[in-house]
């Protein structure tokens, strides 16, 4: 088989067979295709599409590239979680606590932050001495001796994804639905949940631009999981606006334990509600969402789920002084307010924008290989819906690097569009499939 009819099938719009994609996998992992001939395919399938079946045997073929975890020794449904990717999503912080307090095992695989998205595995940082690595022996000891774990990858899972990723990244590629879809799904199904609850995001902050390209999205990865026997289904969210009001590493931690402390913003609980709900349904112990409903807003009300989240903080090595003091998260040498220009009703706040301003403070990284800055971040006083008067706060900069604070205030003004009439926000949750 030759690297060179594959590229050119699928330049002429036709449909790989599952062995030119094995071939293509296989290649990639032993590193038999050059990076320029993997890029023209990639190019190839950025614009001519993949079929189902050969979305399917994609992901398959990536899942089986590297090391897949078997999590048997667990007893009962384990189930996982993922979003596509956000701006200030720090759900997995309450959501992960909150199912596990109901008694429900979760499996959490994480992963680090990538531009103007944020990732769990950087937040969990926050907390000094947190171990983030689990090795499978001790993911799974964890699981069974506290009722949860969240793990950024160990050792070689998926590694056909690594350097994929990397080359979309630079081919402009990211943005096609089956490279995302068996991207995401290779590693879930790796990972080794029985269960998977996709948060697929909806808006400028995320992939999808529209409702429809979530939904389709939605769809494809919700088929592999099934294909493959595992539960999915799939919330589709909001992300045109930021989660909560914190944007940042140090920030999203202290709002996330906010919320598990009974004072979350609304956006974030109901999307952790929603999604803690498919998970208890996914799980078998339930059949009725009022019951599970019921069940996870018990365990919020009685600190059940905070003590849950200081146990596994404890479990991973976390210093768990934060938890009452904030002060002990690192924190932020340099802040800077942005105030409004004018009075009005905030009806659009651009959740990219606030995500690239905040990548630039210091909390994300351009690339891969960027350290990042725990402390930076901002904090939003001001979210679609609200009112605000000219010279009012609608944001503080927090950094360590005081070079980038002007420009970035100058970055994120426009991101607040207001208006003199009021337009009601609409809910986090969109629908579930
Ligand atoms: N997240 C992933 O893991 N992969 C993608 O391709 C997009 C989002």
């Amino acid at each position: 088989m030759k690297m060179t009819d594959i590229i050119a099938r699928k330049r002429d719009g036709e449909t790989l067979s599952d062995e030119e994609i094995t071939f293509f996998i296989d290649g990639i992992v032993d590193r038999s295709i050059p990076d320029y001939q993997s890029a023209a395919l990639l190019m190839a399938i950025y614009l001519n599409k993949m079929k189902p079946g050969e979305t399917t045997c994609l992901t398959r073929c990536m899942m089986a590239s590297g090391d897949q975890i078997d999590l048997s020794a667990i007893p009962g449904t384990k189930v996982d979680k993922h979003s596509t990717g956000g701006v200030g999503d720090k759900t997995t912080l309450v959501v992960t606590p909150l199912v596990a307090a109901c008694g429900i095992p979760v499996v959490k695989m994480s992963g680090k932050g990538l531009g103007h998205t944020g990732g769990t595995v950087d937040k969990l940082e926050a907390f000094a001495g947190i171990r983030t690595a689990l090795n499978q022996k001790n993911f799974i000891r964890q699981v069974k001796k506290i009722g949860m774990a969240v793990s950024g990858q160990s050792g070689n899972l998926v590694p056909a994804d690594k350097q994929l990723y990397a080359l979309r990244d630079v081919t402009a590629t990211v943005d096609n639905r089956s490279l995302i879809a068996a991207s995401i799904m290779s590693k879930k199904l790796a990972s080794g949940a029985d269960a998977i609850v996709l948060d697929v995001k909806v808006g400028n902050g995320g992939f999808n631009p529209t409702v429809t390209a979530a939904r389709k999205l939605a769809k494809t990865m919700i088929r592999i999981g099934q294909q493959m026997d595992r539960q999915t289904v799939a919330v589709i969210s909001r992300m045109d606006q930021p989660l909560g009001r914190a944007v940042g590493n140090s920030l999203e931690v202290i709002e996330a334990i906010e919320t598990l402390k009974g004072n979350g913003p609304k956006d974030i609980v109901d999307l952790s509600m929603e999604l803690g709900i498919q998970m208890l349904l996914l799980s078998g112990k339930f059949s009725k969402k009022i019951e599970a409903k019921k069940m996870l807003q018990q365990q919020l009300k009685s600190g059940a789920a905070l003590k849950m989240f200081e146990k596994f903080i404890k479990a991973q090595g976390g210093d768990l002084a934060g938890i009452t003091d904030y002060k002990k998260f690192p924190g932020a040498k340099y802040t800077l307010e942005v105030v409004a220009p004018k009075s009005g009703w905030i009806n659009g706040l651009t959740a990219r924008t606030i995500g690239l301003g905040s990548m630039q403070l210091g909390a994300g990284r351009q690339k891969k290989s960027d350290a990042i800055d725990l402390g930076a971040g901002i904090y939003l006083h001001k979210k679609s819906g609200e009112k605000v008067k000219a010279g009012e706060k609608l944001a503080t900069l927090y950094t360590n690097k005081k070079k980038n604070l002007e420009e970035v205030a100058d970055l994120i003004l426009p991101a607040w569009s207001i208006g003199q009439k009021r337009s009601k926000p609409e809910s986090v949750v969109v629908e579930v499939l």
